[in-house]
């Protein structure tokens, strides 16, 4: 109801309708209109009402709303469904809930606050109210499980796009999966994955994007290694636009990599890297590699050059 009222309000453009209007169209009385308007309200909306004209919208709230969203979607299976949370512990893992209750390829979790935000290697992950984008998406390709890795590469590409076309601002991927800006932390991307032996169930890819968070919103130990896009721009960014535009990309991607037509997006991964034909040292649990990255492999590994030998790293921290 919510929703069809905003869409009234909103195609009504600078015109008033009254709630005598509103009541009849939509089936309800007037003072069930009265109370969705004022839950609107508090939820950021910014409706005028002026006796005997009516409610007209003056402002929308940059909000990723389940209406929000489909209403500026460009993309089929992306956002095919879509839970939303003002607040949860980790849309990862009500992703994971919403996988295992059937949720079809393509559905997202988008959450306006993370209270548990994931990170990789069991680490936690700062999410503020309104301040980001933390989604997460669930695919079904049908891929073999050890292919998983390619889809953290692909989001990573799709981020990296989104955030060209939106700001222009021109970001670098750390490999495996950081999106940086000038050796700053401005994206993270947590990939979980349920799989048989030959056959994957699900895909969870979790992104968490800093767009408009300040300096002073940071912890102070994470305050000079990470920034956001408003950090960078000086500017307050639209999070709607952004995620509509991950949204198109991914998908652009997922379609791609689905046809196994991978080599382009690896391709892309490697002109936005920031990791390759650097000295590195990559961390791995106990294991520490010194050595050049030299290239990823079709899998997404990173292939390390170590005095001549090629070592095959899967999963680690680099730092260069
Ligand atoms: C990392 O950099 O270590 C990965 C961070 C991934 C954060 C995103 S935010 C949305 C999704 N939900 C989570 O709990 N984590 C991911």
């Amino acid at each position: 109801m919510r929703s069809k009222i905003l869409n009234l309000l909103k195609q009504a453009g600078d015109n008033f309708l009254s709630g005598e209007y509103l009541a009849e169209t939509l089936n309800v009385s007037r003072t069930a209109i009265w109370k969705h308007i004022k839950a609107l309200r508090d939820s950021g909306y910014d409706i005028e009402s002026v006796p005997r004209n009516g409610y007209r919208l003056l402002n929308s709230p940059d909000l990723l709303s389940a209406e929000e969203v489909k209403n500026t979607l460009s993309t089929k299976i992306l956002g095919s469904e879509i839970k939303y949370f003002t607040t949860t512990d980790s849309t990862n893992n009500q992703a994971k809930k919403f996988a295992m209750q059937g949720a079809p390829d393509g559905a997202i979790v988008i959450s306006e606050e993370q209270c548990g935000g994931k990170g990789r290697l069991s680490r936690s992950f700062f999410c503020p109210k309104y301040k980001g984008i933390w989604f997460s998406a669930i695919l079904r390709p049908d891929f073999l499980p050890q292919e998983a890795p390619k889809c953290t590469l692909m989001a990573a590409v799709a981020v990296a796009r989104a955030i060209e076309d939106v700001t222009g601002v021109k970001v670098g991927i750390k490999w495996p999966n950081d999106v940086l800006y000038e050796g700053k932390k401005l994206v993270g991307i947590l990939t979980e994955i349920s799989a048989e032996m030959e056959r994957i169930n699900y895909i969870i890819i979790g992104i968490g994007i800093d767009v408009n968070i300040e300096k002073e919103d940071l912890p102070e130990d994470i305050r000079d290694i990470v920034t956001s896009l408003s950090q960078i721009t000086k500017k307050q960014v639209s999070r709607l636009k952004l995620l509509n535009k991950v949204l198109y990309h991914l998908e652009q991607l997922y379609i791609m990599a689905q046809r196994h037509d991978f080599a382009p997006i690896l391709d892309e991964w490697r002109r936005y890297s920031i990791t390759l034909n650097q000295d590195i040292k990559v961390i791995s649990g106990k294991d520490i590699t010194y050595g050049r990255a030299m290239d990823i492999d079709d899998d997404g590994a990173l292939l390390v050059e170590i005095n001549g030998q090629i070592k095959r790293v899967l999963a680690g921290d680099v730092s260069i």
